[in-house]
């Protein structure tokens, strides 16, 4: 018979996976949610991060979402997100303490809002949740959510910027390629980075295969 624990996390999962699964945004589904829960747990692992408390922060981090697309990014995510779960979490009956810790999770759990985290768990979401915009998973991310950024895949002319600043605003692809550059250095972990390190050098590959992909249309009109 399933524990009172058990029971609680499970309420929680189910209620975020409704909210997410209503969003309908590819590059925040509830397979990256459950991605990053495998991850932030691998990696919390290493740093003494509590797996429950990690766990709730991760089923909740991205159900306001749907808030940000719609507002076209003028409300934040993270700040919705944690007004959504904060009813969740006290219908699950979870004590006061630890509903505040998760919030504040909730809310922190991009590094442009907290750099520099402090806590084993938040430290370990934030570098799951990194490690899912790179190699091939983040390629297919990156290009889903050119949908809702109204931005193209590519540059047709110059695709990889020889000639050119890369413009993530404008380029999936430009995205993808300063994202690759950049995320190492906030990564927090020493696992976050070893399992960056892997999934950047097939991500590597795949960006030469699609270079030669692209070659023969270059300049073709
Ligand atoms: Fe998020
Ligand atoms: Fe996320």
């Amino acid at each position: 018979m399933p524990d009172e624990l058990a029971i609680r996390e499970e309420y929680v999962r189910q209620e975020a996976r409704k909210i997410i699964d209503g969003i309908k945004d590819p590059a925040h589904d509830w397979a990256h949610t459950v991605r990053v829960k495998v991850d932030s747990l691998t990696i919390g692992e290493t740093i003494g991060a509590d797996p429950m408390e990690t766990k709730l922060i991760v089923w909740g981090h991205d159900i306001g979402y749907g808030e940000q697309l719609s507002t076209h990014g003028e409300t934040r995510h993270e700040d919705f997100s944690a007004v959504l779960y904060e009813p969740i979490l006290k219908r699950a009956g979870y004590g006061n303490d630890l509903i505040q810790r998760v919030l504040y999770g909730i809310r922190n759990h991009t590094y442009s809002i907290c750099p520099n985290p402090t806590s084993p768990e938040l430290m370990a979401v934030q570098d799951a949740d990194r490690i899912d915009t790179i190699g091939i998973i983040g390629i297919f991310r990156a290009a889903a959510y050119s949908t809702f950024l109204k931005r193209e895949l590519f540059d047709q002319e110059d695709p990889f910027a020889i000639k050119r600043e890369r413009d993530s605003e404008a380029y999936a692809l430009d995205d993808i390629l300063l994202r690759s550059d950049k995320i190492i250095e906030k990564l927090h972990t020493l696992k976050g980075k070893e399992i960056f390190a892997r999934r950047l050098e097939f991500m590597r590959d795949t960006i030469e295969i699609l270079r030669l992909a692209l070659g023969p249309y270059i300049h073709a009109t």
